[in-house]
């Protein structure tokens, strides 16, 4: 069983560091991957409303509770407020449906999935117009105000956010009443994000790195990243032989020894298990350097589509 390591969250509660990512992550399939995944030491799981599967892991992770594989309480479930649901009157039902899919009776961390709201139509999670998504532009301190009662409530021990800028955050900062405990932003070495996380430490907020493999799954049309697939980067293919590791295994290593979490998405029980593996091995000073200088301010997942490149709350600057 790998052994894991975790955060301490300025609420004092702690995450797991390394997590499960589910993003795509077919209902059929997910729930094995879960079942995988905690029988291999994972403790933390990335959910979302918007990945359609909170269901199929809900499933998953009855299973392995009631099969006595580890206790609720060991576990870190996370899931994110969809845009859809931005309104403070849909705050709550949201949160409790997320609850009801994944079948748990509190969520360890609750992140507004993004700070850009869009039209609440009922059964469409990305409701368009001639083919751009219909955004609102409530004001996401009002969103994060409906989610502070949520903690209030104790259906959430910690809310976060994830993809805002360092803007909206000093914001967020300023004026909540309880501060994020997570800010949740893509991080891989494309996407060192150095500022951001220096930010985040600054503040004590713990950091996450979504897209850890720079999410070559991904279904954009070609875009920032394309076509480059950091696991086959020559620079981590080197350093992956020095050590006798899979360029998976580096990457998510570049991330736990940068002392953030990170989600790593497999729904392949070898590849979960490969991924597991990073807790055993350190890189380098010169390697972490050699591979943050691979930087080049690329996303895998920049929100730049349906014209949400033009949401007043759009979080992602020209250079990146
Ligand atoms: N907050 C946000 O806005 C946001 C955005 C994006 C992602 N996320 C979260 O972050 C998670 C991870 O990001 P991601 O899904 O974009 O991409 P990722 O984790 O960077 O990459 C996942 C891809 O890598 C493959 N893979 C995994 N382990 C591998 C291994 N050992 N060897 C070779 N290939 C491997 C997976 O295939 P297999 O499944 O076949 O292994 C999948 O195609 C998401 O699932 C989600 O939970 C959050």
């Amino acid at each position: 069983m790998a052994s894991t390591t975790f955060l301490t969250l300025p609420s004092g509660r702690r995450m797991p560091q390394l997590g499960l990512g589910t993003w795509l992550s077919p209902p059929g399939i997910v729930q094995d991957a879960i079942m995988v995944a905690v029988k291999n030491g994972y403790r933390h799981i990335d959910c979302a409303y918007l990945y359609e599967n909170e269901g199929a892991i809900g499933e998953g992770l009855e299973k392995v509770l009631k099969e006595g594989h580890v206790k609720r309480e060991d576990l870190f479930i996370v899931s994110k407020l969809w845009n859809s649901y931005h309104a403070c009157e849909d705050v709550k039902p949201a949160c409790l449906e997320s609850m009801r899919l994944l079948k748990v009776d509190y969520l360890d961390l609750y992140l507004m999935h993004s700070p850009m709201g869009n039209k609440n139509v009922k059964g469409e999670l990305m409701p368009q117009k001639d083919g751009k998504v219909i955004q609102c532009d409530i004001d996401y301190m009002e969103t994060w105000k409906a989610m502070e009662k949520l903690v209030d409530e104790g259906l959430v021990k910690s809310i976060g956010v994830a993809n805002f800028n360092q803007c909206q955050l000093e914001r967020l900062l300023s004026e909540a009443t309880i501060k994020p405990d997570v800010l949740q932003e893509e991080r891989h070495i494309y996407q060192t994000q150095c500022a951001l996380i220096a930010f985040a430490k600054l503040k004590g907020i713990a950091f996450t790195g979504y897209s850890p493999l720079t999410s070559p799954q991904r279904p954009f049309p070609p875009g920032k990243l394309d076509p480059k697939n950091g696991m086959e980067d020559p620079v981590v293919k080197e350093i992956a032989q020095k050590h006798g590791r899979s360029p998976a295994q580096v990457m998510i290593r570049f991330n736990i020894q940068s002392k953030i979490a990170t989600i790593p998405k497999s729904q392949t029980p070898a590849h979960i298990i490969e991924n597991s593996k990073v807790f055993d091995f350190c890189l380098s000073d010169a390697e972490m350097k050699k591979l943050e200088s691979l930087h080049c301010g690329a996303r895998a997942v920049a929100w730049d589509i349906l014209g949400m490149g033009t949401h007043k709350y759009y979080p992602f600057g020209k250079d990146q």
